[in-house]
């Protein structure tokens, strides 16, 4: 285990059961159609990138950055979209995938732009879904894990842009971010 994380949260075996799980349930609901996979970067990439390739779709995939959070543990409520995407998405399904869902701030504020755009559909896929009240009704149509408020890094989740390459998800000691 990294020498700054506390304990485990969820297991690389854990997460990838899970994983699998989500990918079985969207290509049963996406059967026949192809879908675009719209990652929300930068903390989907790992997630997006298994999730894709254990579905048995035709499917396209897109990269939108978006930030909210600067290098703080919670959320600054402040959405800047800093890499839009090129594909048409009028008429098409997509299915926007993320990392975790917090207050709900982001993905209402994405999910709204992408509206006025006419697609066919656009459905919530995220890796965790923190137990705290949410902005504007935004809920998950997918997810992975439910989460307690505590901060987490590890597979693809930062503090400020450390940690993501950890194959697992871990709780931080307190003292790397009291520093
Ligand atoms: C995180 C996460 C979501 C958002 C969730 O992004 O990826 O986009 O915060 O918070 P909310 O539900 O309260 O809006 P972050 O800004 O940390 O950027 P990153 O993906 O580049 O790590």
């Amino acid at each position: 285990m990294h020498k700054d994380i506390e304990s485990i949260y969820y297991s690389a075996d854990e997460i990838s059961a899970a994983v699998r799980a989500v990918a079985a349930e969207i290509t049963r609901d996406y059967a026949g159609k192809n879908p675009l996979f719209l990652c929300i970067l930068k903390g989907s990439f790992i997630f997006a990138s298994d999730l894709i390739r254990a579905t048995e779709l035709d499917s396209r995939v897109d990269f939108m950055e978006v930030r909210s959070y600067g290098n703080e543990t919670v959320s600054s409520g402040v959405i800047t979209v800093t890499k839009d995407i090129k594909t048409d998405i009028a008429g098409r399904d997509v299915i926007i995938i993320e990392d975790i869902l917090d207050t709900g701030r982001t993905l209402g504020y994405i999910k709204k732009m992408l509206l006025e755009r006419k697609p066919a559909s656009v459905k919530i896929c995220t890796l965790l879904d923190k137990m705290v009240e949410k902005a504007d009704n935004v809920k998950a149509d997918y997810k992975c894990f439910d989460i307690e408020n505590q901060f987490v890094v590890g597979y693809g989740l930062d503090y400020a842009q450390d940690y993501r390459n950890l194959p697992y998800i871990g709780i931080l000691k307190k003292e790397v971010y009291s520093k």
